[in-house]
């Protein structure tokens, strides 16, 4: 099993929306999936297609208790029409918010709950959604993981944003023995611009070796696969075939497996665009 969470603490990078498509293909390549939404949000449980959940994982986070997330887990809504082995989910809930508090004021073990709770999880890959916040939330969701993901835009902000992260993971991982690694940074949401590549490029410089090369571009067909709580291969429409091989390269890069596809074949024959201020919304 392995376990990736998905972090920035910036909102609006696409970190759920990355979570939903990483998803879409790991489970459409068969791949056994639980995402754990731990964002009081709750936009990833709504994009799986579930609505006010019975079992939450609020319930694991509110004592240290081995393998209590493992009872949690429910299907999504997706359908085996779209995904060879469709994600099972364990939800978030609005009490969330509440529980991030109460484990601020636990000076024991408020850090490695969600990751004694998990433990004892049949799955191929966990994908962990975190809040837009370095809180105890996303503190759990790192503590948890195998590998940590950070998902940003190109852009100057964003590319601050990264730094502060990538030193915090940088922080828990020298602490523990080197755990988790910092599987990579995805940059997501690239548009067809002189100015994304630019972006692209200095996180590269920035933080040699952790930049994927594989990066998902601005596709309107990622929203709208969301908002209709769908994988992205349920949808008929342009761009779900170039959005499927990015977030299918991306997948491949951060569990090194094999057949992955490179970014540049959808990069390629952008050239003419450079001059333009076309966002690459296909
Ligand atoms: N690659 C993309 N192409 C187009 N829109 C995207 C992409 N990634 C994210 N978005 C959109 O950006 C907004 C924020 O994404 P979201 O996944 O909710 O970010 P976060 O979870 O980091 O707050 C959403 O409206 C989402 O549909
Ligand atoms: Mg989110």
């Amino acid at each position: 099993m392995t376990v990736l969470t998905l972090v920035n603490q910036k909102g609006g990078v696409g970190k759920t929306t990355v979570v939903l498509g990483l998803a879409a293909v790991a489970s459409a390549r068969g791949l056994r999936v639980v995402v754990v939404d731990l964002d009081p949000q709750a936009n990833a449980t709504s994009g799986l297609g579930v609505w006010r959940p019975e079992a939450t994982i609020d319930q694991a986070l509110a004592d240290e208790r081995v393998g209590s997330a493992i009872g949690l887990a429910m299907p999504s809504g997706w359908s085996t029409d779209h995904v060879a082995r469709p994600p099972q989910l364990i939800a978030s809930s609005p009490a969330l918010a509440a529980r991030e508090q109460q484990l601020a004021a636990d000076p024991f073990g408020s850090q490695d709950r969600l990751r004694v709770a998990l433990q004892g999880l049949h799955a191929d890959l966990v994908l962990v959604d975190c809040p837009p916040a370095l809180g105890l939330l996303t503190v759990n969701g790192i503590f948890a993981a195998d590998g940590v993901v950070v998902i940003t835009e190109p852009g100057a902000w964003s590319v601050d944003g990264v730094a502060q992260i990538v030193h915090n993971v940088t922080r828990i991982a020298e602490r523990r023995g080197g755990s988790p690694r910092l599987a990579g940074i995805v940059v997501n949401k690239v548009p067809r611009t002189r100015d994304g590549r630019y972006w692209h490029q200095q996180l590269a410089e920035l933080h040699p070796g952790l930049v994927l090369d594989p990066f998902i571009r601005h596709r309107a067909a990622l929203t709208e696969a969301a908002a209709q709580s769908l994988p992205i291969h349920a949808l008929q429409r342009d761009g779900v075939a170039e959005a499927v091989a990015e977030l299918d390269a991306v997948l491949c890069a951060l569990l090194g497996l094999p057949g992955a596809e490179s970014s540049d074949e959808t990069s390629a024959g952008d050239d003419s665009l450079e001059n333009g201020d076309f966002d690459g919304d296909v």
